[in-house]
């Protein structure tokens, strides 16, 4: 009897060795099948709502990548972003990266609420947001790759962590690269995620110093092609039109594909954070050289560095909980 208890024992055990290889697999805690059993319809709804968005806005799928990005590079991914300003909380939606920039919060509301309907508590805002940027990055063309999921949610914010965690398009090359690292990210991170900008907007704000005044001396930065800076200033003026949009990859703007690396080889990166890439390290040079060389290798290292951007520290276990509405922590 004894000897068959321990045959027993060893079954079980080895039944669970999966589950520990998952760990190793994934990183931290998080698991692809962790929504199976218990809402099983989950990332159907997801990707269901996230394509009705981008078919009206393309744009979307581009804030939604972006927003899983601001969200874990604050106290891990764990929604903080979402939360809006209460009595106890200050939201990190005003932070400079964020204010009047990030967006795709309603689209995640919808999310929220549909999945609330199908299976109540039990999806939480964190997931939803890593499921998103993986959707909008496949509705743009780019690659897909499975989601690790068992994030919990936050039960506060940190606005001088988005502050300061999140790169600043006019930070130095060596900056950016040290708040990846403080995220466990290294310089192949940096550059194959950078590659997010072969989608989306940016605001006149955020490259004006470019145009004028890179380093103080009334002089423009002579790293970005001076008939481009040239095109920008027309619509990017010395003062006034600070929210005027222009697209981050002027050459397939709507489109995630490599041309982003290509761009920033002839110097037409529109970010300062973006050329700095090939002006300022030999490492990241060679790696921008490689992915404008082959795309498939860039869609591979984007997937891997997206996992990896995905596992910073997320809250698991009873850590945390899964809010009800993203907005607010529960009561
Ligand atoms: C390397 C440091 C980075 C810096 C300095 C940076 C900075 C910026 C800035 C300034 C904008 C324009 C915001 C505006 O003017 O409203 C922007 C847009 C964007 N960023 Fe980054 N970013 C970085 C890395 C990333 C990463 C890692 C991702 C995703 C994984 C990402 C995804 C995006 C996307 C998709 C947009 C367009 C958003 C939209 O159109 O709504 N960025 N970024």
């Amino acid at each position: 009897m004894a000897k068959y208890i321990h045959f027993l024992m060893g079954l079980t055990l080895l039944a669970l060795a999966p589950i520990c290889l998952c760990h190793k697999t994934y990183g931290g805690y998080l698991y692809p099948q962790f929504y199976d059993r218990s809402c099983p319809r989950a990332q159907e709804i997801v990707h269901s709502i996230v394509a009705k968005a981008v078919a009206k806005e393309t744009r979307m799928a581009a804030s939604l990548l972006r927003l899983h990005f601001h969200d874990c590079f604050v106290k891990g991914c764990d929604a903080s972003i979402l939360l809006d300003s209460t009595g106890a909380i200050t939201s990190e939606k005003r932070s400079n990266p964020n204010r009047n920039s990030a967006r795709g919060f309603e689209v995640i509301d919808e999310i929220k609420s549909a999945l609330e309907k199908e299976c109540p508590q039990t999806v939480s805002c964190a997931d939803i947001m890593a499921l998103a940027a993986r959707d909008s990055t496949v509705l743009a063309g780019g690659p897909s790759w499975v989601v690790p999921l068992g994030r919990r949610d936050s039960k506060g914010a940190s606005l001088s962590g988005s502050n300061n965690n999140i790169p600043a398009p006019n930070n130095t090359f060596q900056t950016i690269l040290t708040k990846f690292k403080l995220q466990g990210l290294d310089i192949v991170d940096l550059v194959a995620l950078s590659g997010s900008h072969t989608i989306g907007n940016s605001r006149c704000v955020s490259f004006r110093q470019r145009l004028y005044n890179q380093s103080g001396n009334s002089q423009p930065d002579f790293t970005l092609d001076q008939s481009y800076a040239a095109q920008l200033r027309t619509r990017c003026p010395r003062s006034g039109g600070d929210q005027n949009l222009f697209v981050l990859d002027f050459v397939t703007p709507k489109k995630f594909d490599n041309s982003y690396f290509k761009n920033l080889l002839s110097f037409k990166g529109l970010l300062s954070s973006d050329q700095v890439l090939v002006t300022k390290n030999t490492v990241s040079l060679e790696l921008v050289k490689k992915y404008a060389a082959d795309n498939d290798l860039f869609f591979e290292q984007f997937a891997v560095s997206m996992i990896k951007m995905g596992n910073i520290s997320p809250l698991t276990g009873s850590r945390g909980e899964i809010r009800k509405n993203c907005r607010k922590i529960n009561a």
